[in-house]
């Protein structure tokens, strides 16, 4: 079989892995890839986002089974170009990527179905989003509708704060169109814990669920990022709040976006915190989460591209998905700077018996060097019978990579350590 992975970070680094496992496989395309991906797929520099390449290059190669990993392609269409060429697919069509693509969708959604989230307004006006802000709770939270990289979410703590997000995102455009409309919401408090869901929509199965660590410094400090490292499972994550979560949000959501004539298919990530009133959504990504990804699937048993295939043929409730009961962890080394400025182009080293356990996300190939290429640059993920080892050897792995202006977080999984002591 001929895959193909559309997307070029440490996510798809982690699916190209998992779904080389599978011994039908006999070539595996990533589009664009990187470097570090090249150790494992035929890389094929088409931009994920060019749509129309991706289908041309698809049907020249007869690809048999394709993956759009990421939010942009899922929500500009690419299942629904690439199945209109014949080709099955892993992901949403883009009625359903909406569920990601449009805050006000899904904030709308959840209102419709009584599925429990934040409360919130929605403004087209800046001056009213401002008239809004004049007597409205805070903290609160400002969203911009559209896709924004990871970064169209301010928690404003002051009342100034959240005035200049609706300015900036409305009258400044900082995240383009996708600001015309914005969201203000409550501010919520609680354990967040993210949960990655297979599902053809009839059936839903979660995936093992997972702890993000956004903030760029130690102990939670400094800017929001696209995630400096993962664990899993979430200690939060109980056996109850998860019977909770699939009655009152999962199946729920699923059920929605059928009624709606929009079915999702491929895996729905709920961003969720565990309030005191109960778990609520934070937010829906119609795709697999960058660094959920890279300790979700070393735990999963199953071989992933049958089940992606179940997901494909509508057929989930006649697999099983199973997991290893074990914990992973996974370390993000990224260049010193991001998410703001940073250099590029330094040598990385990564011994060979460690390649495994690496997910590369911001790489470039030059003359045989892999050399840095992004803010993130790669993970290291361990796993182990217990998640304070998982934590120890994903370390003991970062101590082996070298390149010019590494930097990590140090308390990867500290948190959830705790969580699971206090539990
Ligand atoms: P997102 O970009 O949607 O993942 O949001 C980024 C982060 O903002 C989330 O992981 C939460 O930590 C935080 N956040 C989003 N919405 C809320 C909310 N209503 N209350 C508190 N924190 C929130
Ligand atoms: N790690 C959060 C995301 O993938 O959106």
């Amino acid at each position: 079989m001929k895959v193909l992975v559309v997307g070029g970070g440490g996510r798809e680094h982690a699916i190209v892995k998992k779904i080389k496992e599978n011994k039908s496989v006999t070539e595996i395309y990533a589009l664009p890839g990187n470097g570090g991906i090249a150790g494992d797929a035929v890389c094929v520099d088409i931009g994920a986002k060019d749509i129309d390449a991706i289908v041309n290059f698809a049907a020249e190669n007869n690809i048999d089974y394709a993956v759009v990993a990421p939010d942009d392609p899922l929500v500009l269409g690419c299942v629904d170009a690439l199945e209109a060429k014949g080709i099955p697919c892993f992901g949403p069509r883009a009625n359903a990527a909406i569920i990601e693509g449009s805050k006000v969708f899904s904030k709308n959604l959840m209102k419709k179905y009584g599925i429990p989230t934040a409360e919130y307004e929605v403004f087209d006006d800046c001056q009213k989003a401002l008239e809004y802000l004049e007597t409205a709770p805070i903290p609160t939270v400002v969203k911009a509708d559209g896709l924004a990289l990871g970064k169209g979410v301010i928690i404003a703590m002051t009342r100034d704060e959240a005035m200049d997000a609706v300015r900036s995102i409305m009258e400044d455009k900082q995240f383009g169109k996708s600001g015309d409309r914005i969201v203000i919401e409550e501010f919520l408090t609680g354990p967040e814990v993210s949960v990655l869901c297979f599902t053809d929509s009839k059936t839903v199965a979660p995936m093992v669920s997972s702890m993000d660590h956004k903030r760029a410094g130690d102990n939670d400090t400094g800017l929001n990022t696209g995630g400096m490292g993962t664990v899993a499972p979430n200690p939060y994550y109980t056996e109850s709040v998860a019977a909770e979560c699939m009655e009152k949000i999962f199946l729920p959501t699923v059920a929605a976006m059928n009624a709606e004539g929009r079915p999702f298919k491929g895996c729905l990530y709920f961003g969720l915190m565990l309030t005191p009133n109960g778990p609520k959504v934070i937010e829906y990504n119609c795709r697999f989460g960058d660094p959920e990804t890279q300790v979700v699937l070393p735990l999963l048993s199953s071989d992933l591209l049958t089940v992606m295939q179940a997901v494909t043929e509508e057929r989930l409730a006649e697999i099983n998905v199973e997991w290893k009961k074990e914990n992973a962890c996974c370390v993000i080394m990224a260049s010193k700077g991001y998410p703001q400025a940073y250099e590029k182009g330094y040598e990385i080293t990564i011994p060979d018996a460690i390649w495994n356990n690496v997910y590369v996300a911001g790489a470039n190939l030059k003359d045989g060097k892999l050399l840095t290429n992004g803010g993130r640059v790669l993970g290291a993920t361990a796993t182990a019978a217990s998640l304070s080892e998982a934590v120890d050897e994903a370390y003991k792995l970062v101590k082996q990579i070298d390149f010019g202006n590494a930097y990590y977080r140090n308390d990867i999984g500290k948190k959830a350590l705790m969580a699971s002591m206090e539990g």
